[in-house]
């Protein structure tokens, strides 16, 4: 371990992370997937490692590897991080949810390979929800009386009912966490670059605070303000 991490602001916290895409099976072959590069996860847990915590990584699919010295736990599906989340998170101090979580999955998944069939029609997915793993977590702590701190991600976009910030702060309200760390999503941007701009948004009433530069600046900032946070929140 690098000597500044015996005495970092997150020295002896456990931190679980979780990051990169799920992947929801159609059948042995093929799945429902999205485009997170799981970069900001993995900066997020070197940022982290730095400052000296133990830290778990659920790592959903990732276009990078996992900085070494994390405790690696790699899952497919929503429903698998789902379970991964919940053990990690039982001990630990600060949850962090970076994956982007499918929001849905086939509602059958078949065991041989889908075919095609000649002069039959194209066959219809139908999907069904999947759990809120974020918000599962934040109840669970709640009726535990648990001194942990939880972060979200949401990547948002503007539209008819409200801007970024708006639908953000709704986002916030909802899921019941202690941090929101906010992207605005565009047409190329967010996914998968390598610079990127945040807003983290404190459930505690603090001020929005802006971050922005590297996926490496990004996560020094939220693994700061994480620090600032449990120390505000569970003195
Ligand atoms: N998340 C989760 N479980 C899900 C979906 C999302 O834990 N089934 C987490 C993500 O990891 C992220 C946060 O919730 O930290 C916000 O994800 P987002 O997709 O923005 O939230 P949703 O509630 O799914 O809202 P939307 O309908 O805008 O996608
Ligand atoms: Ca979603």
């Amino acid at each position: 371990l690098p000597a500044t991490s015996q005495a970092g602001p997150l020295a002896g916290r456990v931190v679980t992370i979780s990051a990169g895409g799920t992947r929801e099976a159609l059948d042995p072959v093929r799945f429902l997937g999205n485009r997170s590069s799981g970069k900001q996860g993995a900066a997020l847990a070197a940022a982290a490692l730095a400052a000296g915590a133990t830290v778990r990584f659920l790592a959903a699919h990732m276009d990078v590897e996992p900085p070494a010295g994390v405790e690696l736990v790699r899952v497919e599906s929503a429903l698998e991080l789902r379970q991964a989340a919940l053990e990690a998170a039982a001990d630990s101090d600060v949850v962090i949810m970076a994956a982007a979580v499918a929001d849905f999955r086939p509602a059958e998944v078949s065991d041989t390979k889908i075919k095609k069939v000649d002069g039959e029609d194209a066959p219809l997915v139908r999907l069904v929800r999947n759990p809120d793993i974020l918000h599962e977590l934040v109840e669970r702590r709640n009726a535990e009386g648990g001194q942990q701190l939880i972060v979200g991600f949401a990547a948002e976009t503007g539209d008819a009912q409200g801007d970024v910030l708006e639908h953000a702060t709704a986002k916030l309200k909802r899921k019941g966490c202690d941090l929101l760390v906010v992207n605005q999503v565009g047409v190329g941007r967010v996914f998968g670059q390598d610079d990127n701009s945040v807003v983290i948004l404190s459930g505690h009433g603090a001020e929005p605070q802006s971050a922005a530069g590297s996926k490496a600046d990004v996560a020094a900032a939220v693994v700061d303000r994480v620090g600032a946070e449990l120390a505000r929140v569970f003195p």
